[in-house]
């Protein structure tokens, strides 16, 4: 069946300029990390994908190895691409990385430019693109120098290959030193990529405050800290739960002092009138140097859910106060 998209689709969304580049972005962007590889079910990550841009999600984040098993989730983001999303190439802003472990051998991992250029071109053979909108370098590379990869960086833009290029999970005093390089080569960062949620805290010691300062955008990954600022585990572990079948996140780490706290926070969400993921998720929002807020859904409804964190984004002092108190507290 012919995919329409709603008509209406950009009037509910939130749109926030990253750093001070031109490009907007949506303040929900979707991942693909999980639920959209050779393992998963086509139908249900077809759906996911409609509801997201049906709802003014224009940015969708990929990587070279997001699968399992690895590259299969662009290549299955490609197919619907090209079936169902082909007319709408030019509304959406299509992210890839590469920087962790592709293919055997010496170049398939880390940061030299033999590996970024080549897994990019492997990415839009998957992908079948000409050019992604968004190039990454997924984690900083103790062993080769800097210079190298953010030349890398800038030779895939200049080759045409990525509009623009980012930086994940880069520390403040080494993303400074790439955006240095990045500025004097004349590729300017685009954005940056930490983990960062209620529950995993570290880019508000210095990070932030750089980005800020080098006019480059925020996109937070993993702000429901894999599904645990949500309301799924309070109940025990769902058998269809990346708590029970990912490796990422582990049954171990929902302690009896986490759901001591998930379960404090819930409270704070239903007086806010919201799901606990829609809280964690505004939370990240009120801060206007946070771009976009990277989610991932296994499922439409959650989706759905989290979609409406955007209803209410403002937070008293009274609730800050509270939630930081609970937050430090373990
Ligand atoms: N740059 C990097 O190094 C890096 C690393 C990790 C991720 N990322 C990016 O960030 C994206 C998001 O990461 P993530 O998937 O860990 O994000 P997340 O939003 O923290 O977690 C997503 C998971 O939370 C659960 N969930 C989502 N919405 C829910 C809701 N409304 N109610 C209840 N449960 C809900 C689902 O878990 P279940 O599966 O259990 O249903 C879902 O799979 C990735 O897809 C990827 O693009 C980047």
């Amino acid at each position: 069946m012919t995919y329409n998209s709603n008509p209406n689709r950009y009037s509910d969304m939130i749109y926030r300029r990253c750093g001070n580049s031109g490009i907007k972005l949506s303040a929900l962007s979707l991942g693909l990390w999980h639920n959209f590889g050779d393992v998963d079910v086509l139908e249900n990550y077809r759906n996911i994908l409609h509801i997201a841009f049906d709802s003014g999600i224009t940015h969708f984040d990929l990587a070279n190895n997001y699968g399992p098993p690895p590259g299969s989730a662009e290549t299955n983001f490609g197919r619907i691409l090209h079936e169902d999303f082909k007319s709408y190439r030019d509304e959406i802003i299509i992210s890839t990385k590469a920087g962790y472990t592709m293919w055997d051998g010496p170049y398939g991992d880390w940061g030299s430019k033999k590996y970024l250029v080549s897994s990019l071109d492997q990415s839009l053979k998957r992908m079948k693109l000409d050019y992604v909108d968004i190039f990454y370098h997924h984690r900083p590379d103790p062993e080769t120098p800097l210079e190298e990869t953010m030349a890398a960086l800038d030779l895939i833009v200049r080759q045409g290959k990525a509009l623009y290029v980012g930086i994940s999970n880069y520390r403040a005093p080494e993303a400074a030193k790439a955006f240095e390089i990045l500025k004097q080569m004349g590729t300017p960062c685009l954005i940056h990529q930490p983990k960062y949620s209620m529950f995993e805290r570290w880019v508000e010691g210095g990070l932030l405050d750089v980005l800020e300062q080098y006019g480059v955008g925020c996109i937070p990954f993993s702000p429901l800290a894999q599904g645990l600022l949500t309301n799924k585990y309070l109940n025990g572990i769902p058998a269809d739960s990346r708590a029970a079948i990912g490796h990422f996140l582990k049954a171990d780490m929902i302690t009896p002092e986490r759901l001591k706290q998930i379960l404090a926070l819930n409270k704070i969400a239903t007086e806010r009138d919201q799901s606990l993921a829609q809280m964690a998720l505004a939370w990240l929002l009120k801060d206007k140097r946070v771009t976009s807020v990277l989610i991932g859904a296994s499922k439409p409804a959650q989706l759905a859910d989290s979609l409406l964190c955007l209803r209410n984004i403002e937070f008293s002092n009274d609730e800050l106060i509270t939630i930081e108190s609970i937050l430090n507290y373990f």
